[in-house]
């Protein structure tokens, strides 16, 4: 069984169960600012969990494209992926573990044929805040399965990813040892005095991954042989002239990092030190690390080109122009770190190298070294200032050491990860709840920018020109920020009457409203829309008075003068063509 006959099946299979098929969103979340990427296929449903209308009903399924990062260090071996497809189905409010269970066990048995003696599943052990999910391995039972272990929150308990909300027990299915499916039952809210409370809709969220499930039909050991990954290792045993066998850990992270990065690029992402396109650029440059190890150069652009093939069901890698864009960044950043590594080595031994015998003098030791014995060892410290003035990762570093035949231990490492953790303490301090995941936390300062974002959109485009058009949003509690096509800089008049127009719309007091309308009717009566977004056949429309329409699933405030005050506080470009507002609002 192949990719996309895998994901066929499974889309048919709850098709015939009545849900309805919703579509494979982008990877940067929309208007969610608690996340940076979308990490499962509940992600898009948020406002649904949380009690909204689904247009489509309370049966919903789809393949989802995910991107982790929490768990980067097991990429390396054969399950872990930053980038991976999960497929999912949901019942909001409708079916419970009873379907739930037994569609997850007819699949697995019916459609992929896997025997049933080889299924395990684990489920809540329960503890002061909920109660033992006796309720799902009963069920487990009733249908034959006779491994069943019960596990503590760590385990078998899925959300809040925030501090408050949808939370509940999940019960897990193992084939041969590896986890390959999540039923999540999100029957409780967790308030914000850390108590669990018994929700009003009770939500089924579901996560099968596809590159496990196929290594099953398949009879692989590895998920880099299924056909998701093949192509990218053999593409990269072609250019190192080496064989996976013999290096799979550094085939494997380059080929997964590599294959992320497509996609991140092909969602709008371009490298840099902030957020999304810092995730991006560590990922580049820890496979380019990997690469060396390899002793492969210039290869990340060559290495993308087989995901293309692999993936030639997804939209966003069909545009040939946007596809040379892809190639273009990577090779792009490829270039910047070989400079900044050579720029790196060059300072390094400006700083340690003796410079009257050109290298270093173990008997005067460079700052930064300390003599231990009879040896000569870097300090953890100065490995975390390479890190971080030039992106040198510890292994680099480690690396160069072992060439110059300096020691780098285990204290070395200690004192690394010391530095780290102050440092990650600090920016994480600064960027709280970004990092996070799942469920966003739409505070009413969020919902208020949000309301805000609709209206600035709507006086950008009556303002400056009618073909504006959403490029990108991104709200955190503190300003809004909005994307948009524009050639030029906005001049300070134009900045003003746009200003003026959101804050004249605040002071009229205009209710806004929502409702459900076909995708197509929503198009052609020319309501405002995200350029390059995918939305399902029905979608929901959010009015602001008659000034604003917009397709987009909440949350907003029910009357503009709730949001007070707007002000642009920023507008800069953000790439070829496209300019950016931040704005606060109160
Ligand atoms: N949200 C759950 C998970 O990520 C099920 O999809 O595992």
């Amino acid at each position: 069984m192949n990719r996309k006959q895998l994901i066929k099946k499974y889309l048919e299979f709850f098709e015939s169960k009545g849900h309805k098929i919703i579509p494979n969103a982008s990877l940067i979340p929309k208007d969610d600012p608690t996340v940076l990427f979308t990490t499962a296929g509940m992600h898009p449903l948020t406002p649904y969990l949380l009690g909204q209308k689904h247009p489509l009903g309370k049966r919903l399924v789809n393949v989802q494209k995910c991107i982790r990062t929490t768990d980067i260090e097991e990429v390396g071996n054969k399950t872990h992926h930053t980038f991976f497809e999960m497929l999912g189905n949901w019942s909001l409010g409708d079916y419970w573990k009873k379907d739930a269970i037994e569609y997850s066990f007819e699949f697995l048995t019916k459609v992929l044929k896997i025997n049933p003696k080889k299924i395990s599943i684990t489920c809540f052990i329960g503890d002061k805040d909920a109660k033992k999910d006796t309720e799902s391995s009963d069920i487990w039972k009733s249908i034959g399965i006779k491994k069943i272990k019960f596990l503590g929150k760590k385990d078998n308990w899925w959300g809040p990813a925030g501090k408050t909300g949808p939370c509940g027990p999940d019960s897990e299915m193992f084939i041969d040892g590896i986890e390959i499916w999540n039923d999540v039952f999100m029957q409780y809210n967790k308030t914000k005095k850390g108590k669990y409370e018994s929700l009003k809709q009770k939500n089924v969220d579901t996560g099968l991954g596809v590159e496990r499930t196929l290594v099953i039909p398949n009879n692989l050991k590895d998920n880099y042989l299924t056909e998701t990954f093949l192509p990218i290792i053999k593409k990269i045993e072609q250019l190192s002239g080496k064989k996976y066998k013999e290096n799979e850990k550094a085939m494997r992270i380059i080929a997964d990092h590599i294959k992320a990065s497509v996609f991140i690029i092909a969602d709008g992402v371009l490298p840099s030190n902030t957020e999304q396109g810092y995730v991006l650029r560590r990922l580049i440059r820890r496979a380019i690390r990997y690469g060396r190890e390899l002793g492969i150069k210039d290869f990340t652009s060559k290495v993308a080109q087989p995901v293309f093939e692999i993936y030639d069901d997804y939209e966003e890698l069909k545009d040939n122009l946007k596809n040379v864009y892809i190639f273009k960044t990577l090779k792009e950043e490829e270039g910047k770190f070989n400079l900044t590594l050579e720029k790196g080595l060059n300072v390094m031994k400006k700083e340690f190298f003796n410079k009257a015998i050109g290298r270093i003098d173990p008997e005067n030791p460079p700052k930064g070294m300390v003599i231990e014995g009879n040896k000569l060892r870097i300090k953890g410290e100065k490995v975390f200032y390479f890190s971080q003035s030039f992106g040198f990762p510890l292994e680099l570093t480690q690396e160069i050491m072992k060439e110059w035949g300096v020691e780098f231990d285990k204290q070395t490492m200690k004192e690394a990860q010391k530095a780290f953790q102050t440092h990650q303490k600090l920016s994480r301090t600064a960027s709280r709840g970004v990092f996070g995941s799942g469920l966003a936390d739409h505070s009413e300062q969020t919902t208020k920018l949000h309301t805000a974002t609709h209206l600035l959109n709507q006086a950008l485009r009556e303002v400056l020109n009618k073909n504006i058009m959403q490029k990108g949003s991104n709200i955190t509690p503190e300003r809004l920020r909005f994307d948009f096509n524009f050639p030029r800089k906005l001049t300070e008049k134009e900045i003003k009457k746009v200003e003026d127009l959101v804050n004249k719309k605040i002071s009229q007091r205009l209710k806004v409203t929502n409702e459900e309308m076909p995708l197509k009717k929503a198009l052609a009566s020319g309501i405002s829309s995200e350029f390059n977004a995918k939305y399902p056949d029905i979608v929901s429309v959010y009015n602001i008075g008659d000034f604003s329409k917009e397709i987009c699933t909440g949350p907003h405030v029910k009357n503009t003068n709730e949001i007070k005050k707007f002000k642009i506080i920023k507008e800069e470009s953000s790439a070829a063509g496209i300019r950016r507002i931040k704005a606060v609002v109160g």
